[in-house]
């Protein structure tokens, strides 16, 4: 009788879905680090990311540094930007850096074809994006011109940027009023080839790629540089296949991948006034990263078990329709709770990842896509996005702790999809971080948390939420969503009870 009770608890569906979140967490068993670069963000010169955004020139009433605004240099070195991808996207295979040096009021201007075809004056150049780098502490990731440029015009740029002196570029650097190069490591070869970078199919692009690549050192400097092939557009598994196949491994350090979290490229819907069933496509894209990632591991695994080469995400996030009544080409959208949901679950996944995909970068910085942060004239409002990756930015650097999810599901027209997603680490001086992400946006989740290998003293938490998954910080009112200390939990011995409120993004400190 007690058997048959034990059966009919153990297989009856209604008690089954009950309360099943549990994560254990195997602290004893962490062995990658999470590299600081996934914490990369995007600054293409498109619509108001550059102008605008980052930079409004020397003679701006905003307060600036060289032309930078000021509060986007507080603001983003607060965030722990670990690199920062410039000048493009699309823009970067119709860009001559040589255009972007100089004195300014004699640079050229050119038409930004990718990009409401407005007139680039080239103010914003190379010494201009390095110096923003420096004053934020943020790793250049310098995307060089494939489509449209040369070999000698990428290998210059190359010796422009990094080398001491014996070259003309070196020379010419020096004249332009910077001694000492920078020694940018991150170096793009070509963006999206397959499309907007030249239309390319794999096998001449790998070809192509090893030319550009043998000409982008002197022989003495090829070592230290980090150097990416243009890589596949989400699914597109053939692309990876290829390039992991013919091209030589030693001129390879790292192959990218672009996915956008986009409901539907035709009609992808409002930024803010969206409904729960275009949340629930949304956050199946987000999802899909962990798919893809898996995936183009996998090629890669096959070509190089060593794990050499890194997987290099250097495009992700959400993309929706432009705010009303703003230019189409400027890509200009709100961030609402959906985007701190992307964002949580998507350095989730990048984190359990974190042996292959080793460089990130959010698209884009500011004013732009998943923008980490809007302007107005000088007024400045950082979004749901930037809180999610300033409270996950504990984890940089941090050893990446294995954790097993159990979840419950998020069901939506008889489709669903996993409630919680986790991932945990151990800083350098032994705390360790587990973040939470509920993308419920109707139901509170309980999750128990099993803890090997270590003990949960002194735990803290910090949560960002809101009343509305819809809810978005404005000029106005530019503190309605922020990081709130977080207590909903109980610890006891070895085990933390947690509730995780809808949609809400939750670290844990102990
Ligand atoms: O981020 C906007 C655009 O999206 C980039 O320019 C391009 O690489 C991608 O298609």
């Amino acid at each position: 009788m007690i058997k048959k009770l034990f059966l009919l608890i153990c297989l009856s569906p209604a008690l089954q879905t009950a309360a099943q979140n549990h994560l254990i967490l195997n602290a004893d068993q962490g062995r990658d680090t999470i590299n600081p670069r996934i914490y990369g963000h995007f600054a293409e010169h498109l619509g108001r990311c550059v102008y605008g955004g980052f930079y409004v020139g020397e003679n701006a009433a905003i307060p600036n540094r060289a032309g930078i605004r000021e509060d986007v240099i507080q603001a983003l070195k607060k965030l722990k930007v670990s690199n920062l991808r410039w000048p493009g996207g699309c823009f970067a295979d119709t860009y001559h850096w040589k255009d972007g040096i100089g004195p300014k009021d004699k640079r050229p201007t050119m038409k930004n074809v990718w990009w409401g075809g407005t007139t680039e004056d080239n103010s914003f150049g190379t010494h201009d994006f390095l110096n923003l780098c420096e004053a934020i502490g943020a790793e250049p990731y310098l995307a060089g011109n494939v489509g449209s440029g040369t070999v000698q015009e990428l290998s210059d740029w190359v010796k422009y940027t990094n080398h001491e002196s014996g070259s003309p570029m070196t020379d010419l650097r020096k004249a332009n009023g910077r001694v000492k190069p920078w020694k940018a490591k991150i170096w793009g070869v070509g963006n999206e080839v397959w499309g907007c970078g030249g239309n390319m199919r794999p096998e001449y692009y790998a070809n192509i790629y090893r030319q550009y690549a043998t000409f982008m050192s002197d022989g003495v400097n090829s070592e230290q540089l980090f150097r990416v092939a243009s890589g596949a557009n989400s699914s597109d598994y053939n692309w990876t296949e290829v390039l992991m196949r013919d091209i030589p491994h030693n001129m390879l350090e790292g192959v990218a991948l672009h996915h956008y979290s986009v409901i539907d490229w035709n009609n992808k819907g409002s930024a803010t006034a969206f409904t729960e069933a275009q949340y629930f496509k949304t956050m199946k894209e987000a999802l899909r990263m962990e798919e893809l990632v898996t995936r183009h591991v996998t090629i890669m695994d096959k070509y190089d078990p060593g794990k050499k080469i890194a997987l290099v995400v250097d495009e992700w996030g959400g993309w929706y329709d432009v705010e009303p009544g703003t230019n189409p080409a400027f890509l200009y959208q709100q961030n609402t709770m959906r985007d701190a949901m992307i964002a949580g679950v998507t350095l989730n996944t990048f984190h359990r990842h974190c042996d292959r995909v080793r460089v990130a970068n959010l698209a884009q910085t500011i004013n732009v896509l998943q923008a980490v942060i809007l302007t107005e004239g000088e007024k400045m409002v950082l979004t749901p996005t930037y809180h999610v990756m300033e409270m996950y930015n504990v984890h940089q650097g941090a050893l990446m702790l294995p954790v097993d999810v159990r979840t419950d599901n998020y069901r939506f027209d008889n489709q669903q999809l996993p409630a919680v997603s986790a991932s945990a680490s151990r800083d350098k001086n032994g705390k360790i971080h587990i973040s939470l992400v509920n993308i419920d946006p109707n139901k509170p989740q309980e999750i128990r948390i099993t803890i090997h290998g270590a003990q949960a003293k002194e735990v803290s938490g910090r949560i960002l939420e809101s009343t509305k998954l819809q809810d978005f910080n404005t000029f106005e009112q530019p503190e309605k969503i922020k990081p709130k200390s977080f207590s909903n939990f109980n610890v006891q011995q070895n085990e933390l009870k947690v509730i995780l409120p809808a949609h809400s993004v939750v670290v844990l400190e102990f």
